[in-house]
């Protein structure tokens, strides 16, 4: 294809069920429906979406219910991964349409897509009932058989938790079980252009074995940026965010960071005697 693909990334939705504000503050669901709304208005539109997890706030069928119409709403392919606040069953259940999901909740929710032109894989990085990120040797060798597949093409990995020390304190509690098993497979395959993640609510990135880890900020909440080991478990409502990544054969994968909500501008730099004094 000649225009760039657009992918735009959101994560950490955390909706809940009976318009219940989450954390008895956050008014998810319509942050989520914003989001939406701003992706969906965009020109240039995002060709897809991906969802870095915590969909859901507790992992419960009736908050799957409130989030699958809204997702549905996009005017674009969506695919998702778990979280740590999602739950497997309850998530395939209520997503049952969407084919590229596994068909059974007995194991890691891990899937590939080829049909775009960056190449897409899922892997479900959570410990059922755990708050940390683990990738199971069995999902490492998989992940490793997929990226062998196919050396040439441009991959996306999407996962929920960040194989990384952030420096937030309350969020390096539970390292990630397996990173640096994880790290030799990406440095195998050097095709893989970015592990798109979420769980930190805000954006950073880290080099990772000899690629890029990327985290997308929330859709509503943020984690403060408080970078003490003693960083309580705090968020905060910062503007809510998302990550464009623009493909283009020649120019390779660009990141953007976007805001949802209104802000004032756009104003001009020039007018007509050139740069405004
Ligand atoms: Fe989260």
């Amino acid at each position: 294809m000649n225009r760039p693909f657009l992918v735009a990334q959101i994560s950490d939705l955390h909706l809940k069920a009976g318009n219940r504000l989450t954390y008895g503050v956050v008014d998810t669901l319509g942050a989520l429906r914003r989001a939406v709304d701003h992706l969906n208005a965009s020109d240039p539109r995002p060709d897809i979406v991906v969802i870095s997890g915590d969909l859901v706030d507790f992992g419960r069928a009736d908050e799957y219910a409130v989030l699958h119409p809204e997702l549905a709403r996009l005017h674009m392919p969506c695919y998702l991964v778990p979280g740590n606040h999602d739950a497997r069953g309850p998530l395939l259940a209520a997503f049952a349409d969407h084919g590229y999901l596994p068909a059974s909740a007995d194991g890691p929710l891990d899937w590939m897509v080829d049909e775009h032109p960056l190449r897409l894989i899922g892997l479900d990085s959570t410990i059922p009932g755990g708050h940390g990120g683990q990738l199971l040797d069995s999902q490492l060798q998989w992940l490793d058989d997929q990226l062998a597949l196919r050396p040439k093409a441009p991959t996306l990995l999407i996962l929920h938790h960040p194989p990384f020390i952030s420096g937030i304190g309350h969020m390096d509690r539970e390292p990630f079980i397996n990173a640096a098993a994880l790290e030799r497979v990406i440095a195998r395959h050097p095709q893989v252009e970015r592990l798109l993640c979420g769980h930190l609510h805000r954006p950073m990135q880290r080099r990772f074995g000899g690629s890029l880890s990327c985290v997308c900020p929330g859709t509503s909440h943020q984690i403060v940026l408080d970078l003490q080991d003693a960083a309580p478990a705090h968020f905060n409502l910062e503007p809510a965010g998302y990550l464009l990544h623009r493909w283009d054969e020649q120019q390779g994968l660009i990141s953007h960071n976007g805001v949802f909500g209104d802000y004032p501008g756009p104003y001009p730099f020039y007018d007509a005697h050139g740069l405004i004094d």
